[in-house]
């Protein structure tokens, strides 16, 4: 394997390669995908007034902002890579011996089955109904017609990836440059065309406003749908530059920013569609460019699409050094860690993460695996929150060159205990049920694996078989 990728995937020899503009691209790529291009038509369902939703949008950037200062704290004081595993594991594991380490292993495993693969199952989905919205009259393409293609999108992303990682990567950076003009575009017609005076929906305000707290915090889950990604240097601590300074800064720099293009976008959108014209629509960046460009709406559906495709293709990708981190730490099984021998790519996990991908889009829509994605995400945002509380309480004299002031893990710990309880309490939804227990399944194999720490011979059978199979192999440097 070639240095290269031996630092790519097992993260031995790690270059510290990641600069401030570099974090500042890795935060900001990650956040803006598909959200921006979805989430406003989630977020005025449930809020019901274009007030609430800018409201609900600005808030949302608030609670990354403050989420992320947590990060940057845990990020500079603990060097080693692997987010929110290796914080849950320093923080709970020296707790108790059995129970201690189940929240890092519930969150690989939650990480696995559920939030990778709705992410990736939400972002095609939004990139299938993008293409398809200029073939289509204002009903939208037929539901068959947009899995059918959803399912084909998963499945050429996973080959992508396994056959090729590198042309993977390279589009990467063309497509998160596409997305910038496709916002900027809109930004730019939205402010031309308030300054024309299209203000009227916007000063709407707060008529319809809906108060059911259930409902805004779903409202939540779309909006932070757009902005998660936010976490997403503490996975490349080892790769950054100076990263006592670096983290805090690329966090300070990157958010704000996505915070502020977010409601400028809202705001552009809201010049010219009415509310009932947004929530009438499942491509609303098409929608809008119909209205304000009709010339140039093709151009915008292919830069949405290509967003969309790169942040899929970026998903399914990304996350290869949680699983080793989480593997090598014995919560994973060792199959999700190899490598294929002919291309060198994690292609277990890719074909793992597109396989649930595929079984989740065939009965999912959008709105509802955003919501199954955001309610596992943030239980184990608060339980990182709780890390941290835990790690000032019980290594008060680790090393920590950057503070976070002690109330804001407080403040965001409560925010996600409402975001995960609320909706439960106000309309129990077999979705929550359905989540939970995805998550909870993970124990089956937690306590004879993991905890008692059993060796299973005929496991050693199906590995060596698929092993075969697969032809894949542990990656020959040895992980640190
Ligand atoms: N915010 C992104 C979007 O709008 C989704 C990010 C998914 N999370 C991640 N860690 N890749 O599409």
């Amino acid at each position: 394997m070639s240095t290269e990728n031996a630092a790519d995937s097992s993260g031995v020899g790690l270059q510290r390669t990641v600069s401030l503009m570099g974090g500042v691209a890795l935060i900001a790529g990650t956040m803006i995908g598909s959200g921006i291009f979805v989430s406003p038509k989630g977020v005025l369902e449930d809020t019901g007034s274009v007030g609430l939703s800018l409201v609900i949008w600005t808030a949302c950037g608030l609670l990354s902002m403050l989420g992320a200062l947590v990060y940057a704290e845990l990020g500079a004081s603990i060097s080693q890579s692997g987010g929110e595993w290796i914080y849950l594991h320093l923080a709970f594991s020296p707790l108790h011996r059995v129970l201690g380490p189940i929240p890092a292993y519930l969150y690989s495993w939650t990480n696995v089955v559920v939030m990778k693969p709705s992410s990736v199952a939400i972002i095609c989905l939004t990139f299938s109904q993008y293409i398809m919205t200029p073939f289509f009259d204002a009903c939208g393409p037929p539901e068959l017609v947009l899995k059918l293609l959803t399912v084909t999108t998963i499945m050429l992303l996973a080959a992508i990836n396994i056959y090729s990682p590198k042309a993977g990567n390279r589009v990467q950076i063309l497509f998160f440059l596409v997305k910038v003009a496709a916002l900027l575009a809109i930004i730019v017609g939205g402010i031309y065309r308030m300054a024309l005076g299209d203000t009227k929906h916007v000063s709407s305000g707060f008529q319809g406003t809906v108060s059911s707290p259930a409902r805004i915090a779903k409202a939540f889950y779309s909006g932070l749908w757009a902005y998660d990604g936010w976490n997403n240097l503490n996975y490349v601590t080892e790769e950054i530059k100076n990263p006592k300074r670096n983290i805090p800064l690329a966090i300070i720099i990157s958010i704000p920013l996505v915070t502020v293009i977010y409601i400028i976008t809202n705001l552009a959108y809201f010049s010219v569609l009415s509310p009932s014209a947004l929530l009438a629509s499942d491509a609303v960046a098409v929608d809008w460019a119909l209205l304000v460009l009709p010339s140039a709406a093709v151009v915008i559906t292919v830069c949405v699409a290509f967003s969309t495709f790169g942040a899929a293709n970026g998903t399914l990708l990304a996350g290869s050094r949680l699983v080793y981190a989480a593997a090598r730490g014995g919560h994973l099984v060792s199959l999700l860690s190899m490598i294929d021998i002919n291309h060198n790519s994690p292609s277990s996990s890719v074909v793992l993460t597109a396989t649930i991908a595929i079984i989740m889009v065939i009965p999912g829509d959008i709105f509802t695996l955003i919501d199954f994605f955001s309610f596992s995400a943030w239980i184990f945002y608060g339980l990182t929150m709780a890390s941290l509380l835990i790690l000032r309480w019980r290594q008060p004299d680790l090393p920590r060159p950057f503070r976070c002031p002690i109330i804001i893990p407080i403040i965001v710990l409560l925010c996600s205990i409402y975001l995960v309880i609320a909706p439960i309490i106000d309309s129990p939804d077999i979705l929550y049920l359905i989540a939970t227990l995805f998550m909870l399944a993970g124990l089956i194999f937690y306590f004879p694996l993991v905890a008692l720490n059993k060796h299973i011979k005929s496991f050693d059978h199906v590995t060596l078989f698929l092993q075969k199979l697969m032809q894949i192999s542990p990656s020959d440097t040895e992980p640190d």
